[in-house]
């Protein structure tokens, strides 16, 4: 079964339109949407009699009698048979030509008997067999991360698991800025300050990245003060590329203390990068040479001003002059675009994408689009290759500025992460005070750590959103708590059932609206998953989810499943509980954020 109501009832209502207009039908959207009135209704009437300059309500009526044929019609009145799924139990023409589609009890109890049984509730994989490569979390060596790696990394992880859950291969890349000429600068102060290092060859992540901020922050202090040790710094860079042992020796030294710290911030994350998903700038530098000789042989690539540049119609300055893609500069250095283009020729040509995804700010747009058409110009980016840059906005303070510490500084990862688990403490002990507190502590983490990332991916990617606490950590709205609550009360409802009920759906039964609504909401599950992987847009799942909850809640105060008036109907309602409880967790999982059973 992959189909949801919707879809099937779609596909009716459009061959009963074809059946009525004939060729004039195809192509035609019906418009399904959920109702006020019935379990549906479709719109797409309205446009199609515009089309046709028919009468809409006319026209609504003739479709009505396909879809659900009056048993009593003979003759003339009796419309064409036509093979529909028999999913309809009523229609209604409403107001100046809508159709009020109410669907069967039975239908309703087999899709929800179909999901209830399978592991996947009922949504199939339908990209078996493609390979995604997909670009995300990207922290710098030698420097903190930031919120803006703090969304990648978070849109990243959830989008690695739907796309997985689809069925597709899923290759990540953490393409951590591990190159640059700031190196030369670091190398040299290390060497030359060698106890800037901690004590202690064991130790934390947190004291990794301290002492490498330290050595960032001196390095440059001496870099800009001390005309001598920047000469030393830029010779540096030129030993460092020429394969000289002992810079390479500290540069590697760097890279492992930072990978310590990023581990550290992706296992409080729960998401799933690994070191063997790193593949850094640096791994593309043997490759740089023969991609610039290759671009300019192609003669996607021309020299301006000694520097090797790729120009677009229509990326011009504020000046009016094409600003161009460099691909090296007039001093040989190559940069963050030659790296992009060597990385697009190793995801294509090695790794076999047929996708690419780039989870990056919405600040490196006019980058990604160049580096995109020069790789199309080239060839290294073929057709049937799809490559996007999946953006997002800017993470912002209380004061709707860019988030920074009170001193201007980047807020540390660690330290705001630690903040969103004591902060959920609060509303762990105001749900549950009679929890000891090392308890407490283990569930506001999974709390906490949930309403980080689920605050981040609620929200539509590419706007801004202020990082508010107290607002993340809440019982009340479109909060990860909320729904992690809402799938722990259903388990303790489940867990409530009296011995021998279990969750059985009884297709006979005729079903109230409260049900209804839920069971056609735990429907749309699938559907909702293909537009999330479609656009790229967890937070589609998170409404669904959020809705999921809000009409389980309305079904729950109007539904009793323990008292229920009589077994088939206990049990019957136990189904839709646990689909409920299932669809939560495996959407939060999909999020990457997890769901226990007792909260
Ligand atoms: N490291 C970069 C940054 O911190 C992001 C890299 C994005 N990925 C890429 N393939 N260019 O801004």
């Amino acid at each position: 079964m992959a189909k949801a109501l919707s879809e099937i009832l779609a596909d009716d209502v459009r061959a009963a339109l074809t059946a009525v207009l004939g060729d004039a039908a195809r192509g035609a959207d019906p418009l399904i949407r959920p109702s006020d009135h019935a379990d549906f209704q479709a719109n797409g009437v309205l446009p199609l009699a515009k089309a046709v300059k028919g009468n809409p309500r006319e026209l609504a009526t003739r479709v009505a009698a396909v879809l659900a044929p009056d048993p009593d019609a003979v003759g003339d009145a009796a419309p064409a048979p036509v093979s529909t799924s028999g999913v309809v139990a009523a229609v209604e023409v409403a107001g100046p030509g809508f159709l009020n589609l109410t669907l069967t009890d039975a239908a309703l109890a087999a899709q929800t008997a179909e999901r209830l049984g399978d592991p996947r509730l009922g949504v199939p994989p339908t990209a078996v067999g493609r390979t995604t490569v997909i670009d995300y979390s990207q922290p710098n060596i030698a420097k903190e991360m930031h919120v803006g790696h703090l969304r990648s990394t978070v849109i990243g992880d959830a989008l690695v698991r739907l796309l997985e859950f689809d069925g597709r291969t899923v290759i990540r890349q953490n393409h951590l800025g591990d190159w640059g000429t700031q190196f030369g600068m670091l190398i040299q102060y290390l060497v030359e300050h060698p106890d800037a290092r901690p004590a202690e060859a064991e130790h934390s992540g947190e004291v990794a990245i301290s002492w490498l901020t330290t050595l960032y922050r001196d390095a440059r202090a001496a870099f800009e003060a001390d005309a001598e040790f920047a000469g030393r710094a830029r010779k540096r860079v030129v030993t460092l590329q020429g394969g000289d042992a002992e810079s390479l020796a500290a540069w590697e030294e760097m890279v492992a203390e930072s990978k310590r710290y990023f581990e550290d911030v992706y296992a409080r994350l729960d998401v799933r990068l690994v070191d063997a998903d790193a593949v850094g700038e640096s791994f593309y530098n043997p490759y740089l040479a023969e991609v610039a000789d290759d671009l300019e042989r192609r003669g996607v690539a021309v020299r301006s001003n000694g520097a090797l540049c790729v120009f677009f119609d229509d990326v011009k300055g504020p000046d009016g002059e094409p600003v161009p893609l460099i691909v090296q500069k007039s001093d040989g250095g190559f940069g963050y675009a030659a790296t992009d283009l060597a990385a697009i020729r190793h995801r294509v040509g090695t790794l076999k994408a047929d996708q690419i995804l780039y989870v990056v700010d919405s600040r490196q747009a006019l980058h990604f689009r160049m580096v995109f058409e020069a790789a199309r110009r080239a060839g290294y980016l073929p057709d049937d290759v799809e490559a996007v840059h999946v953006q997002f906005g800017s993470v912002l303070g209380p004061d709707g500025k860019p988030f920074k510490t009170r001193a201007g500084k980047t807020v540390r990862l660690i330290e705001l992460l630690d903040g969103a688990v004591d902060h959920a403490v609060a509303t762990v002990e105001e749900k549950n005070p009679d929890l000891d507190p090392a308890a407490a502590r283990a569930e506001a983490k999974v709390v906490g750590i949930g309403a980080v990332k689920y605050a981040d991916l609620s929200t539509s990617r590419t706007k801004d959103y202020i990082f508010d606490l107290d607002r993340m950590v809440s019982l009340q709205g479109n909060t990860s708590v909320y729904l992690q609550y809402a799938h722990a009360r259903i388990h303790s409802i489940l867990r409530k059932l009296p011995a021998g009920t279990t969750p059985h759906v009884h297709p006979r039964l005729a079903l109230e609206p409260a049900e209804r609504r839920l069971a056609l909401h735990l429907d749309e599950f699938g559907a909702t998953l293909a537009t999330v992987i479609e656009a790229f847009e967890p937070h589609r799942l998170a409404s669904y989810l959020y809705t999921l909850a809000q009409t389980f809640s309305d079904f729950y105060e109007n539904c009793p499943v323990v008292k229920a008036p009589t077994d088939e109907a206990r049990e019957n309602r136990a189904a839709l509980v646990q689909l409920t409880g299932d669809t939560l967790k495996l959407g939060l999982a999909l999020l990457g954020i997890n769901a226990p059973d007792q909260l």
